[in-house]
């Protein structure tokens, strides 16, 4: 760069020596000046700061006039050498020189050459200059180049995850090779989706319907939904940390059904469960996003809590959901009780819980997984916000007829928010039956029997039978059972039974719904018919603590401890109950000893949507002993023939069927469970996700379909 600028400065200089010998030419041409007045002009003229020194040269070669600084041993040929050089430069006391040489000629002849030395310090401090810039400018490059390339490599990586990404999907390789014309876009995406529906239907090919596990769901969570998030929503939480009066926490399970069938299948989507946070601890196990990993020590998936006021758990859980929707679809002889302020706070705790889904939803298309009447206007509360998302909402009790649904003062409202959800899910077919005619009777929305589905608003909602059930128990776990025998042994003991009775034993919450009070009127007419059963047989009753705040429920537990008072009165022995009442939370474990020591199992719901009690007795007897009486009035009784299927009204036939259970013969017990066995083994918990998620992924294909068709349609 120096030797550049000492080139064009040389350059720059010899123009300028050409200026100056041409501006001083005159006064050389002319004789008498030259005699005379030639140092003067010389002297004036290397006053300019960048001329440093001038030599005239005779025409013999001479140097006859020099200013001050020309050099005192510079002759005229050496100078004419140097200024011949490509640079013309040479030291001269002061600092460096460019040297330029100029023939000047008169009209009559040359007259002598003039001799310019030009300053040259100045590129030397330009040069110094030049190389500050350069070096500036060099490290800007750097930085830049820096930066581009680290924007570069953080895109090109993002390319690569989505890549990746697209490829774990199952999109393929295409889109990185598809080449960026933009004509051919529309064909290349249009291939891809195809691509797409090829691979679905190719998984979608049909398959058994047995085999449900948990592997199987995650398996399908990952084909057919391509591992997209799964959220769920209920209002009891599957886990309540429990602050102890030490101030330590335990963790818990609630008494639940719902809980029972949905946590199997969460813990198999790992996706993330909202609920209300109701544990007096639940606050201290949550991190700072109300966030708490669950099962404890496992952490499959992930509960979020929310947190309700006072009013608005009595307004929206005891008042609108278990004081009004619970009697009115369980049609139990208990008057629903509709209040207004109820009512506001359920659609604004329904509010509450839909703006969490949208908050906790990663995409705008997540499955949505509603659980249960305490949120009817959630899944369109949902749909508005997320319009994309698929909606599963499963209704867990039953659904009455259009008469008995039509005395609730927002009955539109509430159809109109279960119709924002994609597919809505009942027990039974009876359910689906009722809740179609219920919509027919009190809103315009087109019925397609045929299908099954309800036009409302734009949207299209699947009513669908989906029995619920519960996980079978795995041979590992049930290898850690201890056998029947020991069963009986601890509870005998545990509860003073003598050796020689037979034990027939009732699970249930506390709820004017399950037929408790029918159960007891049914051990005493045993015991009245049948004397030989006195001093022989005991009736276990584990009764659940459940929405004691409310009166229905607690005049209610109170009629059950007197008639089991009245009937302990006038059958037992000091010391020996005929009905024992435990009225306390049972866990799993202690819950499947009573099962692994009974008899017969006792399930008289007077209308349950499913029941999983029955179930899970069942899945208890791997000795194939045991008698199941069921209630005709739960939604089990379909799946389950081979119990012995009551009306829990008719006393009597209760009764009987008790008697016939106490008698049946092993053999007989033995065929029965077997087949109850197989049924409710087979129709597994998984087997219920199962169903209902192929169905919303054979519904987002086909709203994938249908909206590919609006975007070409709207092309062309
Ligand atoms: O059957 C409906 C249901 O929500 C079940 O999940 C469960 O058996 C019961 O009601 C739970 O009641 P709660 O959550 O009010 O204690």
């Amino acid at each position: 760069m120096d030797k550049l600028t000492l080139r064009w400065f040389a350059r720059d200089l010899d123009m300028r020596g050409n200026l100056v010998a041409t501006a001083l030419s005159d006064s050389l041409t002319d004789s008498e000046t030259r005699g005379r007045k030639l140092q003067a002009i010389f002297d004036r003229a290397v006053q300019d700061e960048r001329l440093v020194a001038i030599g005239w040269c005779s025409t013999s070669g001479q140097v006859v006039r020099r200013t001050a600084r020309y050099p005192k041993d510079l002759g005229c040929e050496e100078a004419r050498e140097i200024a011949s050089r490509q640079e013309a430069a040479m030291e001269i006391e002061g600092g460096p020189v460019h040297v330029s040489y100029h023939p000047i000629v008169s009209e009559a002849g040359p007259v002598g050459d003039l001799v310019l030395m030009h300053d040259l310090s100045f590129i030397e401090r330009r040069s110094q200059d030049t190389r500050k810039y350069l070096i500036i400018l060099i490290a800007a490059l750097g930085g830049a180049i820096a930066l581009v390339t680290v924007v570069v490599a953080q895109l090109s990586w993002r390319g690569w995850v989505s890549g990746a990404q697209a490829l774990l999907r199952g999109e393929g390789l295409l889109r990185p090779m598809l080449p960026p014309v933009p004509e051919l876009a529309p064909l290349a995406a249009d291939l891809r989706e195809r691509l797409r529906d090829l691979e679905d239907e190719y998984r979608r090919m049909p398959r058994s319907d047995e085999g449900w596990s948990a592997e199987r769901l995650q398996s399908l969570l990952r084909t057919q939904l391509r591992g997209d998030q799964v959220i769920v929503v209920s209002n009891r939480e599957p886990y309540m940390h429990e602050k102890q009066p030490d101030g330590s926490l335990v963790v818990r399970r609630p008494a639940s059904g719902l809980v029972t069938a949905v946590e199997p299948v969460m813990r198999a989507c790992s996706g993330t469960w909202i609920a209300h946070g109701s544990g007096s601890g639940d606050r201290d196990a949550v991190d700072r996003h109300d966030h708490v990993a669950l099962p404890p020590g496992e952490n499959e998936y992930q509960l979020r809590r929310l947190w309700l006021t006072e009013e608005q758990e009595q307004g929206y859980y005891y008042g609108f959901a278990n004081e009004g929707l619970w009697p009115l679809c369980h049609v139990a002889h208990v008057r629903p009780v509709f209040r207004e302020q109820d009512w506001e706070h359920y659609r604004r705790v329904n509010q509450l819980f839909a703006d969490a889904v949208v908050a906790e939803a990663r995409s705008d298309d997540p499955v949505v997984l509603v659980q249960d009447y305490h949120f009817a206007l959630l899944p369109a509360m949902v749909r508005r916000k997320l319009p994309r998302a698929t909606i599963l909402t499963f209704w867990h009790i039953p659904w009455p007829n259009p008469e008995s649904f039509g005395i609730c003062p927002w009955r539109s409202e509430i159809l109109e928010g279960m119709l924002g959800s994609t597919i809505l899910g009942f027990h039974t077919r009876f359910h689906c039956k009722n809740f179609i005619e219920t919509v027919d009777r009190y809103l315009e929305a087109r019925i397609e029997h045929e299908h099954s589905t309800i036009s409302f608003g734009g949207a299209q909602t699947l009513v669908e039978s989906y029995p619920i059930s519960i996980e079978w128990p795995s041979p590992e776990e049930a290898r850690e059972w201890p056998s029947p025998g020991e069963c009986r042994a601890q509870v005998f003991e545990r509860l003073g039974i003598p050796n020689s009775h037979r034990v027939a034993v009732g699970i249930d919450r506390f709820d004017y719904t399950k037929g408790i009070l029918e159960r007891l009127n049914a051990v005493e007419r045993l015991l009245e018919k049948h004397p030989e059963w006195r001093e022989r047989f005991t009736f276990v009753q584990v009764a659940a603590p459940s929405r004691g705040a409310l009166e229905e429920y607690r005049s209610f537990r109170e009629r059950i401890e007197r008639a089991a008072e009245r009937i302990n009165l006038r059958f037992a022995r000091p010391g020996q109950p005929v009905i024992h009442l435990l009225a306390q939370h049972h866990d799993h474990d202690q819950v499947t000893r009573l099962y692994r020591a009974a008899d017969v199992c006792m399930v008289t719901s007077l209308h349950d949507g499913m029941n999983l009690v029955c179930k899970e007795f069942v899945a208890a007897r791997d000795d194939e002993r045991g008698v199941l009486i069921l209630s005709r009035f739960a939604g089990a009784a379909r799946e389950m023939p081979e119990a012995l299927v009551v009306n829990p009204y008719h006393v009597e036939e209760t009764a009987d069927a008790l008697h016939q259970a106490l008698t049946m013969p092993a053999a007989e017990q033995r065929e029965r469970m077997a087949a109850l066995r197989s049924t409710v083994h087979e129709f597994n918990v998984f087997r219920w996700a199962g169903r209902m998620l192929t169905d919303a992924a054979r519904l987002r294909l086909r709203q994938r379909v249908s909206d590919r068709v609006q975007r070409h349609s709207t092309v062309t």
